[in-house]
């Protein structure tokens, strides 16, 4: 195109090696992706990189628990994660590891030189260790009594019942999420990574045009509020990378992840002769560095990342853009309404592309959440992609294939059409550029409704009938084509898989942005063959219903979820005898009203009918149930007998009983169809 190529280097967040990739995380490698497209399309030199983020405690844990090793999960893991990607048409230029040579040697080379130049301190750390594991215990895997509301096994850092922060030290009760066992206070040396060091260049970096305004503004909170310095060691046993000269720490996750970044192009260098590593991340480098993240991991790549590539003496990145969450109808991504989507469970059900088509539909340049509203999502995509665009391409094949043996005529003169087409296309690549998707692709259909209301006006159904029309109608529909073939140069970014097989129909090489001008005549098609289906809302049900079924599949809920989602067995409790069981009066009682408590992170207030009498309870289940009212008229268990507790908001007196690790997995019991309210359970 017009402009010179750019070398421009592009990364979406390292997905952990422990999970499985859902369709929150596929907004990201999808909005990557169509940025990195539209940058190849227009003719410049972009290339994508990711890895698998293979390392931390979570992973240990679990290779030990399926009983393999760590190697045998990440590799297991990775190959899955890339099979995601691939059927997304996600076009990664390599996929690598953080467990692998290359980054042991950058993350060595990162670290000794930051050291070298005075930015690590170490200094003892006194925290919680597993005596029965051998192994400290991040804040994730202690749980205890809060402190505050004495609400039971909540997680070492903040109690979900009442919302209080505090030290694991400050649980009551403490005991290891792992084993079970009561953790004792241990110390141990620690480095860190000296950030406040790079104050003012973090003031100035972030302040130039690289992050989006807000999250600069957000970054700016925490640079007026002081930097820390940065933990980056972990004791063994750890999976990762053994820190140099001195055994028995390793490199916490977090240090080397983005360190996964040079590594994956330093592992493509080695397969692109033509690619050259320090013309990249060399502090006078002049391509660009963009990193694409969710807006949770913010702090590592607008503070820790850019201070350890100015530490180490590397360039920092041009811009780090960040997106916001993903929410499914309206509400968090929840395993118990079946909105928990995995990429694979999609991938059974429906085509990539359409998914493609509706983030880019809705992605702008904001941080905000987006939400994928599943009714919205196939009447947008039936009547955009399939009534708008492909519409086009099967009204117009059929005459020019039995009307002119597939053989395109001149087509029509249309200036206006033409002038239409002609003027949109800067701006569309505008958008793009700016990542404002959601604008290129109001643009094209705009397009693309100009192109359908010709033919509907021209008729060539009808025209095609009449004596002596036939030079007109191969016109009109020669034309037509033509316009179908801008809108797929335009939509190429985002549906790779639908220019592919039109630009076989259209009889092609691969289309690039520069072809845009370009006017097919006297030009022979290809037979045409449907190139989308309409989605049928049947499909969507039936992912639904299979999200539901993966979560039965799943390990079983005696079980805690740790920070990472990732679970980790929650240890039986002592065994007691009858009695100690019937002292509990468990009641069943009906939920006559359900509402959020003003102020409260966690909390929702019941009023339950337990047949004679009325109770006001608090419980800490809102993530679970950010609509209250959906409670509303349901029976559930009630422990009649608690001693009533004083709250911040009023008085609780006793509480309803439900399951799993927290966070949106809380399921409320239920008794069978015929309890009444009052009933005692035995
Ligand atoms: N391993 C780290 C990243 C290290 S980068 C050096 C990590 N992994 S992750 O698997 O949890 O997330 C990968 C990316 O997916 C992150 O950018 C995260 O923000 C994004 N998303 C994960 N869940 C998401 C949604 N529900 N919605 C949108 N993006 C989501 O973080
Ligand atoms: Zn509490």
């Amino acid at each position: 195109m017009s402009d010179t190529s750019r070398q421009i280097l592009v990364t979406s967040a390292l997905p952990y090696a422990n999970g499985s990739i859902h369709l929150g995380h596929m907004l990201e490698y999808i909005q990557t992706d169509i940025w990195v497209r539209f940058q190849k399309l227009r003719g410049h030199n972009a290339t994508y990189v990711c890895a698998d983020d293979a390392h931390g405690s979570a992973i240990m844990l679990r290779a030990e628990r399926e009983g393999i090793t760590a190697e045998q999960l990440i590799d297991g893991v990775r190959a899955e994660h890339m099979a995601d990607f691939a059927a997304f048409q996600v076009d990664f230029d390599n996929y690598h590891s953080t467990h692998s040579d290359e980054n042991r040697e950058l993350a060595s080379m990162v670290y000794t030189r930051l050291r070298d130049a005075g930015h690590i301190a170490t200094r003892p750390v006194t925290q919680y260790f597993d005596p029965d594991k051998g192994m400290f215990l991040a804040d994730r895997f202690i749980k205890g009594t809060c402190p505050k509301c004495a609400a039971e096994d909540q997680y070492g850092d903040n109690c979900e019942s009442c919302g209080a922060t505090y030290a694991p030290t400050e649980l009551k009760n403490p005991r290891s999420a792992i084993s079970g066992a009561t953790p004792v206070l241990k110390e141990s040396q620690h480095f860190f990574f000296k950030l406040p060091d790079f104050d003012a260049m973090l003031k100035s970096w972030t302040r130039s045009g690289t992050l989006q305004e807000s999250v600069a503004n957000k970054i700016a909170e925490w640079l007026d509020a002081g930097l820390q310095e940065w933990d980056i060691s972990r004791d063994a046993p750890y999976f990762g990378f053994e820190i140099p000269g001195e055994p028995g720490k390793y490199f916490y996750v977090w240090l080397d992840a983005p360190i996964g970044y040079m590594a994956s192009f330093k592992n493509l260098c080695a397969k692109r002769p033509e690619l050259d590593f320090d013309a990249y991340w060399g502090k006078d480098s002049s391509a660009e560095l963009y990193h694409f993240i969710g807006k949770d991991i913010v702090n590592f790549h607008a503070l820790f990342w850019p201070a350890m590539l100015e530490g180490a003496g590397f360039r920092k990145p041009t811009a780090v853009n960040v997106h916001g969450y993903l929410t499914v109808n309206g509400q968090k991504m929840s395993k118990s309404r079946g909105t928990f989507i995995k990429a694979r469970t999609y991938l059974d059900h429906l085509n990539p592309e359409y998914l493609r088509y509706y983030y880019a539909s809705k992605l702008g340049k904001s941080v905000d959440d987006l939400d994928l509203n599943l009714e919205d999502f196939v009447q947008k995509v039936n009547a955009d992609l399939v009534g708008k665009v492909v519409n086009i391409a099967s009204r117009c094949a059929g005459f020019i294939h039995k009307g002119n043996n597939g053989v395109l005529s001149m087509p029509a003169s249309e200036p206006k059409i033409w002038l239409a087409f002609q003027d949109a296309a800067p701006s569309i690549a505008e958008a793009y550029e700016a990542r404002d998707f959601a604008r290129a692709m109001r643009e094209t259909m705009a397009l693309a409704d100009i192109a359908n209301a010709y033919i509907a006006d021209k008729a060539p159904w009808a025209l095609n009938k009449q004596e002596g029309k036939q030079d007109e109608v191969q016109a009109i529909c020669s034309l037509g084509i033509n316009l179908f073939r801008k809108l797929v140069i335009l939509l190429k970014p985002v549906l790779p898989k639908l220019a592919a097989d039109a630009e076989a129909f259209l009889n092609e090489a691969p289309l690039t942005w520069g072809d845009y001008d370009v006017q097919l005549a006297n030009h022979t098609l290809n037979p045409f063959s449907a190139l989308l289906t309409r989605i049928e809302p049947a499909k969507i049900d039936a992912m639904i219903e299979a999200s539901k079924e993966d979560l039965a599949a799943e390990a079983p809920k005696a079980a805690a979820s740790s920070g990472n989602g990732e679970l980790v067995k929650a240890p039986l409790a002592a065994e007691i005898n009858f009695d100690a069981f019937a002292a509990v009066d468990l009641r069943v009682a009906l939920i006559e009203k359900c509402e959020f408590v003003e102020g409260a992170d966690k909390l929702l207030r019941l009023t339950l009918n337990i047949g004679d009498a009325q109770r006001n309870v608090f419980s800490g289940i809102k993530s679970a149930y950010p609509n209250p009212a959906e409670l509303e008229g349901r029976l559930t268990l009630y422990v009649a007998n608690l001693a009533p507790r004083k709250m911040k908001f009023g008085i609780s007196e006793g509480m309803v009983l439900a399951a799993g690790p927290g966070g949106q997995e809380i399921f409320l019991f239920s008794p069978d169809n015929g309890a009444k309210p009052g009933q005692r359970v035995m």
